[in-house]
């Protein structure tokens, strides 16, 4: 019989609140014969304070058991910023080769947006995972006086580029409108946007069906908001990749429902499923996050293990309670609710 035993770090914040509604529609949706074990990994500001630790070698170790992970979000006001981000998040992910942070936007029929009209929204982000400005290879001199000189280097390797661009071409080759566009700024970064636009032209020759483009990120940001329907599939930086995932997913239903799978395509490791969002401590103990996010990367967690069928009735079930809302009256447990009832039925 099938069985998924999963990794859940629900994190800080509103990340508990989320991962709560992600496992609650996860149960609802699993057929009775898939056995589901879940542990929970308490990583974040509470086993920061009462140990000092961050992610240990023990902790990698059991995880690398699981099937798959699902995080909620790491970060918490009470430590300074970045230390469980880093500590955390970015080590787990560099830690188990991550390499492709896949953001899937798609704005639904009803569901609101800033943009005038109702424009098509239906791309995704494949945005690199272990290298770019995220690897820490930087330093500080003369720190604290006025003559402070701090260097962040942007790691950029052929090898890491050829290999998140080549799977960004086969996501393209597989969509309807087979196109890809590469975001950089090789205007500007003449050795890492160099690079980035030489691997792609090469890795293009092998996917002659895929239509190619290139948007310095400055320029994309125009297009998210005035033309996203321009976009197909993305690839990009790890730094570029993050900050237009948010814009993304403001334009496309919000930051509540952009879901995201950092993914080992190797399968050596298991492979991480979160929300785009934080740990959101503006919100964070009153109900008012959305889930919604956490259930779509449930949704993205299920393709990755193979279970098609209920990915697509996570969701349908998104798709249909979101074009139905409205209003943002309902907790956060009352929309894992909602869809927990809707992929049940
Ligand atoms: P954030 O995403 O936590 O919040 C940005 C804004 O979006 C806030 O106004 C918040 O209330 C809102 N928001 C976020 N998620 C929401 C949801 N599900 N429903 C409704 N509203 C939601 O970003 P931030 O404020 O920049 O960061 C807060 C903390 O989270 C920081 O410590 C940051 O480092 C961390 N962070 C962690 C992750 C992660 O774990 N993957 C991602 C982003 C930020
Ligand atoms: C994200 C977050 C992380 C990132 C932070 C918290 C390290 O913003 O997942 O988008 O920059 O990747
Ligand atoms: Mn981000």
């Amino acid at each position: 019989s099938r069985s998924i035993n999963l990794a859940v770090i629900p994190g800080d914040g509103i990340g508990q609140e989320v991962v709560a509604q992600g496992l609650k529609v996860l149960n609802a949706v699993l057929p009775q014969d898939v056995k589901l074990e879940t542990k929970e990994y308490d990583f974040g500001a509470r086993r920061y304070h009462a140990t000092g630790e961050t992610l240990t070698e023990a902790d990698l170790a059991a995880l690398k058991k699981h099937d798959a992970i699902l995080l909620g979000a790491i970060g918490d006001p009470s430590v300074p910023s970045g230390v469980l981000e880093r500590g955390f998040l970015l080590k787990l992910r560099f830690a188990f080769d991550h390499h492709v942070n896949l953001r899937p936007s798609r704005l639904l029929p009803g569901v609101a947006t800033p943009l005038a009209g109702q424009p098509e929204i239906d791309f995704v982000v494949v945005r690199e995972g272990t290298e770019g400005p995220y690897t820490g290879n930087g330093g500080t001199i003369r720190k604290g006086t006025p003559h402070e000189v701090a260097t962040e280097v942007s790691v950029n390797t052929a090898f890491g580029v050829e290999r998140v661009v080549r799977d960004a071409f086969a996501r393209a080759q597989a969509r309807p409108r087979k196109k890809l566009t590469l975001v950089h700024k090789n205007n500007v970064l003449a050795y890492a946007g160099h690079l980035w636009t030489n691997v792609f032209t090469k890795v293009a020759e092998e996917f002659p069906e895929v239509t190619t483009d290139y948007i310095h990120v400055d320029a994309a940001t125009i297009y998210l908001v005035t033309d996203p329907g321009r976009f197909d599939v993305i690839v990009t930086d790890n730094l570029f990749g993050d900050i237009i995932t948010d814009l993304a997913a403001a334009v496309s239903g919000g930051i509540g429902v952009a879901a995201s799978g950092n993914i080992n395509p190797s399968r050596e490791f298991p492979s991480m499923f979160e929300p785009v969002h934080g740990s959101a401590p503006d919100i964070a103990g009153q109900a008012k996050a959305d889930p919604t996010a956490t259930v779509l990367s449930v949704a993205l967690l299920l393709r990755h293990l193979g279970y098609d069928n209920e990915a697509n009735r996570v969701e349908e079930a998104v798709s249909a309670d979101l074009g139905g809302r409205g209003d943002t009256s309902r907790t956060t447990d009352e929309i894992g609710d909602a869809l927990a009832v809707r992929v049940a039925g």
